[in-house]
């Protein structure tokens, strides 16, 4: 594992460098980021470059032992160029240039600003391209798919359009525009979303077109920017940081096109006090780790407590600066960079903490840090080590923006019902993958297919074959609702899948925060039945029970040829389906028509996993997570107490013969190798 820092050499007194650079030596940094934000002193003048100081600070470090990873500087154009060419400014959707002086002001489709950063990371890489010390490069920073309403991108996407549905006919049926008078007679009516708006007043499939064009421009542009690099520096490794923002790129294309994913993972430092609350960071974890189905690499890492824009939260808790490092490490994050060396004493950022404070005097989470450089030295041994799944989570881009466009009921957002999947499996120590729904299924045994809600035929068919030849799927409430033009399927849901789920939804009912009571059944439809647990795990104390309380969402399902496994226990509709079993050729799809409390998960996950006889762990205590990376000769365990408790436990797993008794400190991974 490799241990790096965010630094900003340009926001510091040049008699700080060389100070900096031997505590980072000495504490057992390897790697730098650099430069992402610092366009203004690379070219403090119009075709004036000036790479001096970062060349310095590169000697410092190389001279050192220290690697860099070297950010292009686009995400802040510096203000003389904003003023001699204001086209480059974003507009916002009061139809005004975004101001200056809060980072993001450029817009990607800008000719002239495109010109102006390709002869700048020109300029870089010709300048770096012997520079050994430069292992890396970082285009841009979290590069957004916002919405920019310049007339260059409002001319762009026109054109999207008339390329993509050819005729205003098309895309006048193809939107439905005849709902409110909406439909366009010239294709210069077409205009972006003006005015501030909530967007599910606007048409959904404008709406979800125009998000689907905002992120193939952001990938384009950093696309352009790596294929800059590329023709100067062949074999430049590039990444771009990402993260889950409310404008999200589309992670998948983003990355075909880079070496490497990068991420950057600020889990919070406040631990919910209600148990309902999925407290585990481990899921955008596996899903950064699923775009490209690779280890990857953590660009900005949680050093101290966070603020700016929002005020200040805790400070991170003993053990969180190591304990989160470790756990990325088990997801397969092979390089972790923390955010940042030191507190900014000056702008904007200034209350998000580093690793040392204002006060530069290094501190108790300095201590840890340098505990965890050391540990992971250690962990060089299992770099070829990587994370092998027999379960994923389908993800997809568009259902997670067609969620934000149409808010479902109160309370529910895409992502949840994946966590609740991923939270389940993950507390019987199983690796899942979480995957593009669009990705290949080869290799894996069950895969959850959470809220499948833009129905695309290839997710479909896939998975249908997948479940005749004897993998588990598991289909969820919001599933088959829309088309690939975010309009409702006149079909029964879950529409296309129905057949695959052997029931049909009668009708629904949106509950929002209100709850519901279901229970188990047995296959005759009647009496609950506890056989789904046998209670010897902290989880399933709760999963004992043959009642759970869910919320947000009930689909009152009519099986067909499904068999009912829990019932609603309230409502009107009491003793209707909430949870069915289809076989389906060799295979089973299960449907779950409703957002459980986590227990109801736990007990159906272990049901699913002994009948797919792949092996877990009990006895874990809730919070405790276990992932497994696996080499040529061994699979190591990496058992880690994502709480703010000690947790003394028993680890079985009769599949690895494994009885251990084992403690945990607050957030302490440990780490067992066996054999494969
Ligand atoms: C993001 C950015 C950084 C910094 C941190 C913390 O992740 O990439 O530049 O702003 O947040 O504020
Ligand atoms: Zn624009």
């Amino acid at each position: 594992m490799i241990i790096g820092v965010d630094y900003y050499p340009e926001h510091w007194d040049k008699s700080l460098w060389i100070p900096d650079a031997d505590l980072m030596a000495e504490t057992g940094v390897k790697l730098v980021r650099m430069a992402e934000f610092a366009w203004c002193r690379l070219e403090p003048a119009d075709g004036e470059f000036d790479f001096s100081w970062l060349d310095e600070i590169i000697g410092i470090l190389k001279e050192r032992g220290i690697g860099i990873i070297l950010g292009t500087p686009t995400n802040c154009p510096p203000r003389w160029l904003c003023e001699s060419h204001p086209s480059i400014l974003p507009v916002g959707s009061d139809g005004r240039p975004n101001p200056i002086g809060i980072r993001g002001h450029r817009c990607y489709n800008d000719p002239t600003f495109r010109e102006y950063a390709k002869r700048i990371i020109k300029k870089m890489a010709e300048h770096y391209k012997e520079e050994p010390a430069i292992v890396g490069w970082q285009i841009d920073n979290e590069l957004e798919a916002n919405i920019c309403y310049c007339d260059t991108c409002n001319q762009k996407h026109r054109k999207w359009l008339k390329n993509k549905y050819r005729t205003l006919w098309n895309l006048n049926h193809a939107y439905g525009n005849v709902v409110w008078s909406g439909e366009y007679s010239t294709w210069e009516q077409i205009d972006p979303p003006y005015g501030n708006y909530n967007s599910a007043w606007l048409n959904p499939s404008y709406m979800l077109d125009y998000r689907r064009r905002c992120a193939e421009d952001v990938t384009e542009f950093c696309h352009f920017q790596a294929d800059t690099i590329r023709q100067i520096i062949p074999t430049a490794k590039i990444t771009t940081n990402t993260w889950f923002c409310e404008n999200m790129p589309d992670f998948y294309s983003l990355f075909q096109n880079l070496d490497y994913v990068s991420y950057d993972n600020y889990p919070t430092t406040s631990i919910p006090s209600d148990p309902e609350d999925i407290y585990t960071h481990a899921v955008h974890l596996d899903l950064m780790r699923g775009i490209k189905c690779e280890n990857f690499c953590i660009m900005e890492q949680l050093s101290g407590g966070m603020g700016c824009w929002s005020p200040m939260s805790k400070t991170t808790r003993p053990g969180m600066i190591k304990g989160y490092a470790l756990q990325a490490f088990a997801h397969g994050a092979d390089t972790v960079l923390h955010f940042r060396w030191r507190t900014a004493t000056i702008g904007a950022e200034m209350h998000w903490h580093g690793l040392i404070d204002h006060s530069n005097v290094p501190g108790r989470r300095f201590e840890e840090f340098a505990d965890l450089c050391k540990e992971a030295d250690q962990l060089a041994k299992y770099r070829d080590t990587k994370l092998v799944s027999k379960v994923a989570i389908l993800y997809s881009v568009d259902s997670e923006y067609a969620f934000k466009l149409q808010p479902q009921t109160d309370g529910m957002y895409y992502m949840e019902q994946i966590k609740l999947l991923h939270s389940a499996f993950a507390s019987y120590g199983i690796n899942v993958d979480i995957i593009d729904q669009r990705d290949d299924l080869t290799g894996y045994q069950i895969v959850c297919a959470p809220e499948i809600y833009i129905t695309e035929e290839v997710t479909a068919h896939k998975l249908y074959t997948f479940t005749e030849q004897g993998g588990t799927v598991i289909l969820t409430t919001r599933t088959g609702v829309k088309d690939l033009n975010n309009n409702c399927i006149m079909q029964p849901l879950p529409g296309i899948y129905a057949e695959l789920a052997g029931c049909h939804v009668e009708e629904y009912d949106p509950i929002g925060y209100d709850t519901v009571q279901i229970k188990l059944v047995d296959q005759s439809g009647t009496e609950p039945v506890n056989r789904m647990a046998s209670g010897d795990t902290t989880q399933s104390e709760a999963a004992k029970r043959s009642g759970y309380t869910c919320r947000q969402w009930c689909d009152i399902l009519e099986p067909d040829t499904a068999e009912v496994l829990a019932v609603y226990d309230s409502e009107f509709y009491q003793g209707k389906a909430a949870v069915t079993r289809n076989t389906y050729g060799s295979g089973q799809a299960y449907y779950i028509g409703t957002v459980g409390e986590r227990a109801f998960y736990h007990t159906l996950v272990r049901q699913i996993l002994e009948d797919a006889d792949i092996p877990y762990f009990t006895n874990l205590p809730d919070g405790v997570e276990i992932t497994t990376r696996t080499g040529k000769e061994q699979a190591v365990l990496f058992i880690f107490n994502n709480s703010d408790h000690i947790q003394d436990f028993r680890l079985m797993n009769q599949a690895l013969s494994l009885q251990e008794t084992i403690q945990l400190q607050p957030f302490e991974m440990k780490i067992i190798e066996t054999g494969l």
